[in-house]
């Protein structure tokens, strides 16, 4: 069920007698229904009425109805219209481009355009790897979807998910200072994307993929990766291992356990959950068991596509078979990237003492929060509304800012594992059950991320070039 929140807020304007009571119904009747108010304020008033902006939290199309329904039935009140804030906000778009350079007269026009530019032009023919100096290439990331896999929407094409990849440049430009825009291509086909990615990558320093579907984005993924002289980082797959390998670190300092000792569940095995197995490994658990919708992954198993194949031979070393639950009785670690409420307590009962639960299925997590509780010592989900929220933000404005500040042409497993450290070293000594990840807003995650993974991208970058 879903519960009023600031994704889903209206603001309703309303006519009102101008009574000492009218405040009080308007705001009780708002609250009997479920609405949470969030402002409230009086913008014209006479003899005979007075015209109030009533601000509120909602669940749902249905409930934002039942609160303008709950107005209009008081005595003397009527609703004039209803404005949703969500679309207000999107109005025109996210993002906007803004010269840095004055064109004020003739002479700034000459330099910035032509016919000063071209030598600037000739000095990058002279010299491409000035382009980095000399043009936005130098701070500029591309957030490259083909649309198939957005949030838990699925496949609706790239212009439905372009207000998805405005914020994600959005968040880019907040967080890390990085120039991020939006390329949205209408086309699912594999090589198409490629080809694509491949034309338009001059522009970019570092290549953002988003909300593209499994197994296609691994394969985009690597041929890029091969392909092209800039870091290529699939947001959904990386971002994602990274914000899990740091909560992990944390989780099991609570519960004072060594991964080397530990037995780890992942539930899914699509984009996120292959990039947490492939990270989680470089940090030798006791063991990982894999699971999809068609239970352990196994190597016995038939039909497995290369990335399970790959799984089922770097996993489950007794070659373990049956179902989630079988996998879960004495796990000390379950991670989901999968589905919602695939178990209960009952099962978490079954784990090994202090049992590590992260159910990261958005937006119903595998297991109720609450019930997991019950048994769990560390409870994470992908939720904002739960403590431990495991949230892609904490990683990849910093990551990028690091690779671009290190002129990084690749990226690698290490730089992910330097990125997970310095996430869950912010969180330091303020360190417990409820707090294994640092917040989203504070300020010193994306520094410590950057500094930490453009140290070894310069170190790899040193090292190559040693060799
Ligand atoms: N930060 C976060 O909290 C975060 C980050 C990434 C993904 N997620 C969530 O994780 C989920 C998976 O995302 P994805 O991009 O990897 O999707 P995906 O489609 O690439 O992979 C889904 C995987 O889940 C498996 N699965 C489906 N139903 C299952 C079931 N009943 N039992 C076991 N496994 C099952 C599939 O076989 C597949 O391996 C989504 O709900 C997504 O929102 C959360």
């Amino acid at each position: 069920m879903p519960v009023p929140g600031p994704g889903y807020s209206i603001t309703v304007r309303v006519d009102a007698p101008p009574s000492a009571s009218a405040a009080g119904d308007l705001t009780t009747a708002v609250g009997k229904v479920g609405g949470v108010l969030t402002a409230f304020d009086v913008v014209g008033s006479d003899a005979e009425a007075i015209v109030v902006d009533i601000t509120a939290n909602v669940a749902s199309a249905d409930h934002a109805e039942d609160i303008t329904s709950a107005l209009n039935a008081l005595p003397g009140v009527k609703v004039r219209k209803i404005s949703d804030r969500t679309f207000l906000m999107h109005l025109g778009g996210k993002l906007e481009v803004s010269p840095k350079v004055a064109l004020k007269n003739r002479d700034d026009l000459s330099r910035a355009y032509t016919p000063g530019v071209a030598r600037v032009c000739q000095a990058i023919a002279a010299n491409p790897e000035d382009a980095r100096r000399l043009t936005i290439k130098r701070n500029t990331v591309a957030v490259v979807t083909d649309g198939s896999a957005v949030l838990g929407l699925g496949n609706i094409g790239p212009g439905a998910a372009l207000p998805v990849m405005e914020g994600k440049a959005a968040l880019f430009k907040k967080f890390a200072d990085v120039d991020a825009w939006p390329v949205c291509l209408d086309t699912q086909d594999t090589e198409e994307i490629i080809r694509t990615v491949r034309a338009l990558a001059p522009v970019y320093a570092g290549i953002n993929l988003e909300d593209i579907a499994a197994p296609r984005c691994f394969e985009i993924e690597a041929r890029l990766r091969e392909q092209l002289d800039i870091p290529v980082f699939h947001d959904d797959q990386h971002g994602t291992a990274i914000v899990v390998m740091a909560a992990l670190r944390n989780a099991l300092r609570v519960v004072e356990k060594n991964i080397e000792n530990c037995r780890v569940v992942v539930s899914g095995v699509g984009a996120a959950g292959s990039a947490i197995i492939r990270l989680l490994l470089r940090r030798d658990p006791a063991d990982v068991i894999a699971v999809d919708i068609d239970g352990i992954v196994h190597t016995g198993r038939e039909n497995m596509d290369p990335n399970l194949q790959w799984v089922a031979e770097h996993t489950n070393a007794d070659g373990m078979t049956g179902t989630l639950h079988d996998a879960l009785a004495g796990a000390d670690v379950f991670i989901g990237v999968s589905a919602p409420n695939l178990f209960g307590a009952e099962q978490v009962a079954t784990m090994n003492d202090d049992p590590v639960v992260f159910a990261l299925a958005n937006p119903d997590p595998e297991i109720d929060p609450l019930e997991a509780q019950q048994h769990a010592a560390v409870v994470a989900t992908g939720r904002s509304d739960y403590p431990n929220q495991i949230n892609n933000v904490l990683a990849f404005p910093g990551v990028f800012r690091g690779l671009l500040d290190a002129h990084a042409r690749d990226i690698d497993d290490e730089m992910l594992l330097a990125a997970a450290n310095a996430v869950a070293d912010v969180v330091d000594d303020r360190l417990n059950a409820s707090f294994i990840v640092p917040s989203v807003f504070d300020n010193a995650v994306a520094p410590a991320v950057a500094e930490a993974v453009k140290s070894t991208a310069v170190q790899a970058t040193g090292e190559k070039q040693a060799k």
